[in-house]
C-alpha cells in the first residue's frame, strides 16, 4: 500500500508506482486531501488499475472493504513523500483521515519517504516526531541532500524511487511475518561481502579537492543486490549524495587513504569488490587555504601516487576468497581490463566503457564486460540494478564453485 502525502515530490510516486509494478507488485494507493493538489487520483487509478481511496467517510468503500481490513491487506505500507505534517501525526497516533487511520490500525511494517524543506526537516519536532516513529519499529529511506524544489539546498529531497523500491525489497525480505523467502536463504546467506564505492575525494588545501565524476550509483546497487542475496555488506563509501542502501553496514570516507584504512578494518570477507573510482594520485595537502596573491605565479602541484586498494586486498594474508575489480576504460576496454586483472591479481575484472558519451558515470545504466582468466562474458547495456543482481548472482555461483573444486 502507498500513502501519497502532500508534497511536490508526489510526482515521483507515480514513477515509483510504475517501478513496482515493473517487479510484479501489486499497488494499491490512498492519498491525503493535500497529495492530490499536487498529483490526481485518475493518474494512480490508470497506472495501478486499482480504486484509489481517499475518503475515511466514504459508505461505499466502506462497504467493499473496511479501513481496518484495508490496513492490513497489505505486505508493507509505505508512505511516499511523507511531509513534516503526516510525520508528526503517524508519531503521535492521531488518525483524522483515512491514511493515518491505516498506518494506526495496520498490523504491517511502515516504511517512510520523507520529503520537505531542509528546515522543517532539521527542526527538533519532525527529529523528535521520526526518532519516535523508528523507535516504534518504522523504517525509513532517506531523505537524500540536494537542490529542493524551493529553490534551497540541503537534506529534504525524497529518495529515488528506486532507492525507495530497493528499501521496501529489503524491508519484504527481512519481514519474517511474510511468507517471502527470506534473505538467509539467498545465495550468499552467512558470507561476508565488502564493496567500495563512489569517488575519493584528495584535499589540496582545507577547501579544496581533486574528485571525478562517479556517482556511487553502481556500488551502491551492488551492495544492496549482495544485501539482498543474504550476504553481511560493508560498503566503503566515498563521497556522495545517495541514501546509504538498505541492509547494509556503511562506512563514509572522503580520501583513497581512509578507503584503504576503513577496508582493511572491514575484512575478513569472502568476497571483495571495488567499484569505487579511486583517486590515482593525490597532492600533498597544504594546512592553510592556499591564497592568491596579486601578480604571484599560479601554483605547481606535483602530485603523489595513493595506495592500490584493489592490489592490497588481493595481495592481502587475508586475502578474500573472491576479488573483483573493476575497469573504468574510455578505449582499448578489454585489452587494458586484462591488463589490470594481471596487474592488480583479482579474479575478476568488470570492465566499462566510461567514455563521455556513453553517461556510464553518474548514469543508470552500465555495459558491463566481466574479464577474467577464463574469457570475456558481455552483457548488454542494462540499468545499474540489473548489472548489479547479475553480477552477485554470477558471483555467488563461482564462489560455490571455487569452494567445491578445493
Ligand atoms: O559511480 P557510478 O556513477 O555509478 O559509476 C560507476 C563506475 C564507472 C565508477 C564503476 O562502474 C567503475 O568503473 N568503477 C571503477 C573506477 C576506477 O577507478 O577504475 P580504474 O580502472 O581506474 O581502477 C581499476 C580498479 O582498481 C577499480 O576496481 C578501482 O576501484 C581500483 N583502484 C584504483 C586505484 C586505486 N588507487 N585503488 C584501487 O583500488
Amino acid at each position: 500500500m502507498l500513502i501519497v502525502g502532500g508534497g511536490i515530490a508526489a510526482y515521483k510516486s507515480l514513477d515509483l508506482v510504475r517501478r513496482l509494478r515493473e517487479r510484479g507488485a501489486r499497488v494499491r494507493v490512498v492519498m491525503t486531501a493535500a497529495a492530490q493538489q499536487f498529483v490526481t487520483p485518475l493518474a494512480f487509478v490508470s497506472l495501478t488499475n486499482e480504486k484509489v481511496y481517499d475518503d475515511l467517510f466514504s459508505a461505499t468503500d466502506e462497504q467493499e472493504m473496511g479501513h481496518i481490513q484495508l490496513s492490513r491487506d497489505a505486505d508493507l505500507i509505505v508512505v511516499a513523500p511523507a511531509t513534516a505534517h503526516l510525520l508528526a501525526r503517524a508519531a503521535h497516533g492521531l488518525c483524522d483521515d483515512l491514511a493515518t487511520t491505516l498506518l494506526l490500525a495496520t498490523d504491517k511494517r511502515t516504511l517512510y519517504a520523507p520529503a520537505m524543506n531542509l528546515r522543517m526537516w532539521l527542526a527538533p519536532a519532525t527529529q523528535r516526531n521520526v526518532a519516535t516513529l523508528k523507535g516504534d519499529g518504522a523504517l525509513f529511506v532517506g531523505p537524500n541532500s540536494g537542490e529542493m524544489a524551493c529553490g534551497e539546498y540541503g537534506p529534504g529531497r525524497m529518495a529515488e524511487p528506486l532507492e525507495i523500491v530497493a528499501a521496501i525489497e529489503a524491508a519484504l525480505q527481512s519481514d519474517t511475518r511474510l511468507s517471502l523467502p527470506g534473505a538467509e536463504q539467498g545465495a550468499l546467506a552467512g558470507r561476508h561481502v565488502v564493496v567500495t564505492s563512489g569517488p575519493t575525494h584528495e584535499a589540496i588545501d582545507p577547501v579544496r579537492y581533486i574528485a571525478n565524476r562517479s556517482s556511487g550509483k553502481q556500488g551502491r546497487a551492488i551492495a544492496a543486490a549482495a544485501a539482498k542475496a543474504g550476504a553481511r555488506v560493508t560498503l566503503v563509501s566515498g563521497p556522495v549524495t545517495l541514501a546509504d542502501p538498505p541492509g547494509c553496514d556503511v562506512v563514509r570516507i572522503e580520501s583513497a587513504r581512509e578507503m584503504l584504512d576503513a577496508v582493511e578494518r572491514a575484512l575478513p570477507a569472502d568476497i571483495f569488490i571495488g567499484a569505487a573510482a579511486v583517486a590515482d594520485w593525490r597532492v600533498e595537502a597544504a594546512a592553510q587555504k592556499i591564497k592568491k596573491e596579486q601578480g604571484a605565479a599560479a601554483p605547481v602541484f606535483s602530485l603523489v601516487e595513493n595506495p592500490d586498494i584493489l592490489a592490497r586486498v588481493a595481495h592481502a594474508p587475508n586475502r578474500p576468497r573472491l576479488v573483483v575489480g573493476f575497469a573504468a576504460e574510455t578505449s582499448d576496454v578489454i585489452a587494458h581490463a586484462r591488463e589490470k586483472l594481471a596487474r592488480k591479481g583479482c579474479d575478476l575484472i568488470v570492465a566499462n566503457d566510461v567514455s563521455e558519451d556513453s553517461g556510464v558515470f553518474g548514469g543508470d545504466e552500465n555495459e558491463a564486460h566481466l574479464v577474467s582468466r577464463f574469457g570475456v562474458e558481455s552483457w548488454p547495456r542494462l540499468r545499474k540494478e540489473v548489472v548489479a543482481e547479475r553480477l552477485v548472482a554470477r558471483l555467488a555461483e563461482i564462489l560455490r564453485e571455487k569452494e567445491a573444486a578445493k
